[in-house]
């Protein structure tokens, strides 16, 4: 069986490979979210939100529609673009403020983007299991948003 980490490395080469060449960052940031989609198990919403002013803007994304605006320090994307931290929630249900936008999303890990020292948004993932996210997770995914971040043009 693949372990988490090993799968995580397999996605950063993969994401490196779709990266190369292209630094449009909705074209990056769509195809790491179908990479993610499909390459991670048990999630049901995975993308992005874009910094625009004082709040956060729906980017690309795999899964069902979701809310289109998030006040900067709201919810749990909020939360981990105003601190600039990455949040791992193990219930969403326990979050006071959290942002409900798929009934199914129980656990939730968010990666804030940093370019030159500024927020330019966050990567989202949602699943429907309990404690879906962990370290390991973190370290991917922050590697992960890193390779987007070198890879692309600012939002
Ligand atoms: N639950 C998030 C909102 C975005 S959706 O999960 C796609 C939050 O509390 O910020």
């Amino acid at each position: 069986m693949t372990t988490k980490p090993a799968l995580y490395r397999d996605l950063l080469l993969q994401a490196q490979g779709l990266f190369e060449g292209i630094h449009d960052p909705i074209a990056n940031a769509a195809n790491l979210s179908a990479l993610l989609w499909y390459g991670l198990p048990e999630l049901n919403w995975a993308g992005f939100y874009i910094q625009r002013g004082d709040e956060l803007l729906l980017g690309p994304f795999q899964g069902k529609p979701a809310c289109v605006r998030i006040p900067m320090g709201k919810g749990i994307c909020g939360t981990a673009a105003a601190t600039r931290t990455t949040v791992i929630v193990a219930d969403v249900h326990q979050f006071a403020g959290h942002i409900a936008c798929d009934s199914a999303s129980n656990a939730e890990i968010v990666v804030p983007l940093i370019a030159a020292g500024q927020l330019i948004g966050v990567l989202d993932l949602d699943s429907p299991n309990l404690a879906r996210f962990d370290d390991e997770d973190r370290h991917g995914l922050e590697a992960l948003a890193n390779a987007f971040v070198s890879g692309s043009d600012p939002f």
